[in-house]
């Protein structure tokens, strides 16, 4: 007897319908799937077997043929345990016919009989509502996660008894519904805050004209001079995360499986710190079972890469295509998927390989070997960051003062206004930002006057500053007008961007 019972499988944000089709027929008894499964699929067999004898049922001792089509899409994972199992106990007469052509099961079965949650529950929830379907069975560990869909009926189960129970009618699973409105505003994570940063008043200036303008940038300083704690606090000063912004920050953070029952839907722009010896896979994404990395972990977030010089070149490298395109493909086998990866780019780096060149404290290092230690970072990165600049120690008066320093959320305010003003400007051409202002884009959006010409040719010819400044300069400037909300970029926004190239200015000599 043929059964049929739908589920669903992603190829990156992407959904798409899976039937799992079950023929149980005479012959000698065996159980084969097919269908373009990966390995974790065809484990499943074992534990489908386990889990449907353990739970009180006879597994037909007949030959089995699971066929999850279309055989064309490569499906990954666990979650297709339980549809295996529920199709499986319809095709032997277990479970009735139900019209069951606009619901989908999700689950991952134990040996026992229990349903265990799965990854990505957030996309296949969104997807399945988006291909048509009424109704989702899922584990009761996701049912929070799920539920944040609306427009779909979302039915929690814990066991394969349970199922049966409630597909035959014996029993009744109410629909989770999940106040998304309370959660939105109660996650927000108030922890950090740029008033715990004491002076560095120049800094503060210039991590603020960096969200302004989503422009990338560049600590350089000494050990202890704050440069982490400051960094961290980069993403409390951003725009809050608009609804949908949420959601597909979610999605990608359910596939890592990084959704917990506790905190199912994230509302707070990412902070990814990953540490220097990650390898490309785990920066960009990919692997067998492919998983998002931590460029799309960061996505509408910020990505730091504490330490840049210690990253190895050929893994930084990787990040070229995906800072401009704010999207990654992977090709594998039989796929290509692609995940979003819009963020905003913070390094951090010492000025030398002791750390101490241009403080207080006494540097040994060669000028040799400072230049190597530079010349580690790919230019074609440094090309990506608009901002550099250096950060000195904290002065003991400083630290020691009972002055109130500014908040985030006041400095989030004025970001919020210097955003608008680009999203205005810009919202015939598609893009959003000052920092993702083209050459040509430049020309139009940047004129100087004669007088902020000769500033800037003085400028290049003093500080001897390399062609790929030019435009870092005048894109900078720009959000510096911006902030000032003024028309046209003046001699002291100029001067104020000639300041972020600490790079060009500290080792050009
Ligand atoms: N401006 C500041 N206001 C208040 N505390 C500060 C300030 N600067 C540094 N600190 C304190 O010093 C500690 C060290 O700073 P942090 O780890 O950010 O330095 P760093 O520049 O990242 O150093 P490293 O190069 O060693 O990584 C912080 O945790 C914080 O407690
Ligand atoms: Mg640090
Ligand atoms: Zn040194």
């Amino acid at each position: 007897m043929l059964s049929i019972i739908k589920s669903i499988t992603l190829h990156g944000l992407e959904g798409f319908i899976v039937d799992v089709q079950v023929d149980v027929a005479g012959g000698i008894p065996c159980c084969d799937i097919v269908g373009l499964p990966d390995i974790s699929i065809r484990e499943s067999k074992e534990r489908v077997r386990a889990a449907i004898k353990n739970s009180g049922y006879e597994f037909p001792s007949r030959r089995i043929v699971i066929n999850l089509a279309p055989a064309t899409i490569k499906k990954e994972g666990s979650a297709f345990d339980l549809p295996i199992a529920i199709a499986i106990l319809m095709a032997s007469g277990c479970i009735n016919e139900f019209s069951h052509e606009k619901v989908v099961f999700l689950g991952e079965l134990s040996l026992d009989g229990n349903i265990n949650g799965i990854q990505g529950i957030l996309p296949m929830c969104i997807e399945a509502k988006r291909l048509g379907i009424k109704k989702i069975v899922v584990p009761k560990d996701n049912v929070k996660e799920a539920s944040v869909v609306s427009g779909i009926e979302v039915i929690p189960v814990n066991s394969l008894n349970q199922v049966v129970a409630y597909l035959n009618g014996q029993i009744l699973i109410k629909n989770e519904q999940f106040n998304f409105e309370n959660l939105y505003k109660c996650n927000y994570d108030g922890n950090l805050d740029f008033s715990e940063v004491k002076g560095q008043k120049n800094i503060k200036r210039a991590i603020e004209v960096a969200a302004s303008g989503a422009h990338n940038c560049l600590l350089i300083g000494s050990p202890g001079s704050g440069k982490t704690m400051m960094a961290r606090r980069i993403p409390t000063i951003l725009p809050n995360l608009s609804f949908d912004e949420s959601l597909e920050v979610t999605k990608i953070h359910s596939i890592a499986g990084n959704i917990t029952s506790k905190n199912p839907f994230i509302v707070n722009r990412p902070f990814r710190y990953p540490h220097h010896t990650i390898s490309k896979t785990s920066l960009v994404g990919g692997g067998k079972i492919p998983k998002p990395g931590e460029i799309s972990l960061a996505h509408y977030g910020v990505l730091f890469l504490d330490e840049l010089p210690e990253f190895d070149k050929s893994t930084i490298e990787v990040l070229r295509g995906p800072l401009e395109d704010g999207k990654i493909t992977i090709s594998r086998v039989n796929a290509v998927l692609t995940y979003p990866c819009k963020f905003m780019l913070v390094a951090s780096m010492n000025p030398c390989p002791c750390g101490y060149y241009g403080s207080d404290k006494e540097c040994n290092c060669s000028s040799q070997s400072i230049k190597k230690y530079i010349g580690k970072i790919s230019g074609p990165l440094l090309d990506r960051i608009d901002i550099q600049v250096e950060v000195s120690s904290v002065k003991y008066e400083n630290l020691n003062s009972k002055n109130e320093e500014e908040s985030s959320a006041k400095i989030r305010k004025r970001v919020e206004e210097t955003r608008k003003i680009q999203l205005d400007r810009y919202k015939e051409i598609g893009i959003f930002s000052n920092s993702e202002l083209t050459p040509k884009l430049i020309e139009k959006y940047c004129k100087l006057d004669s007088k902020c010409k000769e500033i800037l040719e003085k400028a290049f010819d003093k500080l001897g500053l390399s062609a790929r400044a030019y435009g870092r300069i005048l894109k900078v400037a720009r959000t510096i007008a911006d902030m000032e909300k003024s028309e046209n970029i003046k001699a002291t926004h100029l001067l104020e961007a000639i300041q972020y190239r600490s790079l060009d200015k500290k080792y050009s000599k």
